[in-house]
């Protein structure tokens, strides 16, 4: 749970003079030659050195993937070429790559001179009217109105996070989870606790878990469908379930749908709003994944609110949009035809790969002693749990991802980065050679150190 007060700040000095401010004496030379001492008075800062230290909150600012990563520093071994299967970047690997009506869009926008202005904070018109169009359902009706655009999907978490919970309130997040979750809200003194996911019931939520988390604190349920790290898929009736609790304690859902649409055969995505016409959702979502396009930092947030309740929060999103103006203009400009354009065969074949790949894993590493494997049902990734209690001298998914580093040369990020220890996380998106290859690794690992 995040600190109530930092701990890191514990015995360290706050902003201010390194010790109380003196009078200064200054040795002065006239025009004649003679010395004399002057004494200055002190600054009324009271500030005497560069004493500068970061403030609370980015003290409070830590991605726990970047702070377990960076404290790993093992080598990879050098007989063995890296293959990272850490990044849930689709682009870093060649075999992703975005649709060419997509840079046709943008080449137009950036050829018309016309998208080069400041567009409103909350985003161009016809681009929220083209993620409302793309999203909005008979169920779930939207207009332009009820979109807000951000800066990538985090950006609209972070605002999303903001305009629900007060400092010191409390959400409630999924574990495992996506890491950023916690991070935004430790820089803004928000709260959590975690709601259990289960890896038995292809990591679907702990209900009784969730219900028995939710306090007076509470100020709203975090739902990750499809998700990362877990690659599930929830079915309408479990999402049912979830609003079910969510509506017993008059809570608000935020759905973090960023992997929306992105299933294996035989799954069915369904955007949470679709299902309730009185629990108010603030859905978000972007270009990053389905567009494989992550690095233009396009984010939208989509306000379904049919029971009236977001009235404030609505205006206090429209607020906390105006601190930076989120997302670009060129790819705001592009987004009608980004959004409408792009062909289904283009999120088909991505759906596909993923989905062959996701295979080609489960045949290597399904069958290895000493792995739990969770068939992964969409988005990119997988869990696969490590049994500790079989392997001779890997006690931990920490030692068990640096061990396969320095030996296999093969990068995964440990479960507890998504606070889920004793699994790790690998990515679905590299080639399906070098994906082969990294699982073979990964299997010869576990014969390796297997008791
Ligand atoms: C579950 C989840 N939500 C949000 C994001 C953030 O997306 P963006 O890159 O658009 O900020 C990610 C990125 O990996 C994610 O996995």
């Amino acid at each position: 749970m995040a600190p109530a007060s930092s701990p890191s700040a514990k015995g360290k000095r706050p902003h201010g003079p390194a010790s109380p401010a003196k009078a200064a004496k200054r040795a002065r030379v006239d025009s004649t030659g003679r010395s004399s001492t002057t004494t200055t008075p002190p600054p009324r800062s009271g500030r005497t050195s560069w004493s500068l230290r970061m403030s609370e909150a980015a003290q409070r600012t830590t991605n726990p993937i970047r702070a377990i990563v960076d404290n790993m520093k093992v080598a990879p071994n050098p007989d063995k070429p890296v293959i990272s299967l850490a990044l849930g970047d689709p682009t870093v690997f060649g075999n992703f790559n975005l649709h060419a009506s997509c840079v046709d869009a943008v080449k137009k926008q950036l050829d018309s001179y016309k998208a080069n202005g400041y567009p409103p904070a909350t985003g161009m018109e016809v681009a929220r009217d083209a993620v409302a169009r793309k999203y909005s359902t008979p169920e779930a009706p939207l207009t332009s109105k009820d979109v807000i655009l951000a800066s990538g999907c985090s950006g609209a978490l972070e605002l999303v996070i903001g305009a629900l919970a007060n400092a010191g309130q409390t959400m409630l997040i999924p574990r495992p989870g996506f890491s950023v979750y916690a991070t935004i809200a430790d820089s803004k003194g928000i709260k959590y606790k975690y709601y259990d996911l289960d890896p038995s019931k292809n990591w679907e939520v702990d209900l009784d878990h969730l219900e028995a988390q939710i306090d007076e604190t509470t100020a709203f349920i975090l739902v990750n469908n499809p998700s990362n790290p877990c690659g599930s898929v929830y079915s309408a009736a479990h999402l049912r379930a979830i609003l079910d609790v969510a509506e017993r304690h008059y809570l608000p859902v935020v759905a973090d749908e960023i992997y929306a649409d992105m299933v294996f055969s035989g799954q069915t995505f369904t955007a949470m709003a679709q299902l309730t016409s009185t629990v108010p959702v603030l859905a978000v979502g972007g270009l990053a994944k389905k567009w494989l396009v992550p690095g233009w930092r396009m984010g939208w947030i989509l306000i379904h609110d049919r029971a009236d309740a977001f009235k404030d929060v609505r205006v206090g999103l429209q607020k906390l949009s105006q601190v930076i103006i989120g997302s670009n203009s060129l790819i705001q400009a592009a987004l009608p035809e980004i959004l409408h354009n792009t062909p289904q065969s283009f999120y088909d074949e991505t759906n596909a790969q993923l989905e062959r790949h996701a295979k080609v894993a489960m045949e290597l590493l399904g069958k290895v002693k000493g792995l739990k494997v969770v068939v992964p049902q969409g988005a990119m990734y997988c869990m696969l749990g490590i049994e500790t209690d079989l392997f001779k001298d890997v006690k931990s998914d920490v030692e068990f991802t640096e061990k396969l580093m320095a030996e296999q040369s093969v990068m995964c990020l440990p479960g507890q980065c998504f606070k889920y220890p004793n699994y790790i996380r690998i990515v679905l998106c590299p080639a399906e050679d070098k994906l082969r290859e990294a699982c073979q690794r990964i299997a010869e690992f576990c014969d390796h150190h297997r008791k």
